[in-house]
């Protein structure tokens, strides 16, 4: 590694940033602003900013330019938490080891901290080294070709028998494309000419963190994963286990991570944190 900053660096700009950006506490309506906080505050992992920010470092430039790029992304990932968390699709209790939005909040209230994030999103974007391209990008892969449209097709595919393809296609939209988005974003704020093959990256280690994640709701537990374990068996959600089973879902994400690793050859900046993503996504136990 070239004097690499490394992903706890990141981190340590990442958290107090997202504080800043937040409506404080006290603001009216402030039962929305709290559930806001409560959301986006809770201990995720970060990794959507963190890879904008590896992503800016790997084209060669500075990392702390994609910062605001990276916490838009995380922002709209929380939106799409707390919605996926609500009775009407999963109907979940447990997020990052504490108990869900509408669990504390009301559903109201959880569903316009949803609205509310999602536009905070695309202010901060478009205010960000991203631009007019970002906000484009964070567009896309949120709507109806991204996280909605993959969220939607989820829950349609509940009891019912899809294809490998339409699998895939669902973990591409549901969680590749907000990767994918993340990568390019972070790429764009530093203007790199890379963005097309960091998008790639993103999208082949989302669909991999995907299938990793079907996997683990599978074979781990809620204590261990801060969030439901076994629960897609129970509502007969379509995932890797339930089509492939877990040996050959496993290998199917190592080879994703393969491709991931891949797009990463010919990029001109350091990509140890990039690389070290990928090894995480496969080998994580939350
Ligand atoms: C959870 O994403 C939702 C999926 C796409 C599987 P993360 O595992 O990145 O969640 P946090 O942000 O760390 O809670
Ligand atoms: C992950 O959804 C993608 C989202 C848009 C939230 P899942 O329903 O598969 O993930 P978890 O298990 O709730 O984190
Ligand atoms: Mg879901
Ligand atoms: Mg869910």
């Amino acid at each position: 590694m070239t004097g690499e900053l490394g992903l706890q660096t990141y981190l340590k700009w990442i958290e107090p940033r997202l504080a800043d950006l937040l409506p404080e506490e006290d603001e009216a309506p402030s039962p929305l602003a709290q559930a806001m906080r409560y959301s986006v505050l809770s201990p995720g992992k970060r990794l959507r900013p963190a890879l904008a920010m590896a992503c800016a470092e790997a084209s060669g430039g500075d990392p702390l330019r994609a910062l605001d790029a990276g916490c838009a992304v995380e922002v709209v990932h929380c939106f799409s938490l707390i919605h996926d968390d609500l009775p009407a699709i999963d109907n979940d209790d447990l997020r990052r080891g504490r108990p869900t939005c509408h669990k504390v909040y009301g559903e109201a209230v959880a569903i316009l901290a949803g609205d509310a994030l999602f536009a905070l999103a695309f202010q901060i974007l478009g205010a960000s080294n991203a631009g007019l391209d970002g906000v484009l990008e964070l567009a896309r892969a949120t709507g109806f070709h991204g996280v909605v449209g993959g969220e939607t097709m989820d829950v349609l595919a509940e009891n019912q028998e899809i294809t490998a393809e339409e699998l895939r296609t669902i973990h591409q939209k549901k969680t590749g494309a907000l990767f994918a988005c993340a990568c390019a974003v972070g790429a764009q704020s530093v203007g790199s000419p890379a963005a097309g093959l960091l998008r790639e990256y993103g999208q082949q280690l989302g669909l991999a963190f995907q299938i990793v994640d079907d996997i683990l709701n599978e074979t781990s537990s809620a204590e261990q994963l801060g969030k439901a374990a076994g629960s897609d068996r129970d509502r007969k959600k379509a995932t890797y286990p339930a089509l492939y089973g877990l040996d050959r879902s496993r290998e199917l994400a190592s080879e994703t991570i393969d491709r991931a690793l891949a797009c990463l050859e010919p990029l001109p900046g350091p990509t140890g944190v990039l690389k070290n993503l990928a090894y995480f996504a496969l080998q994580r136990s939350k």
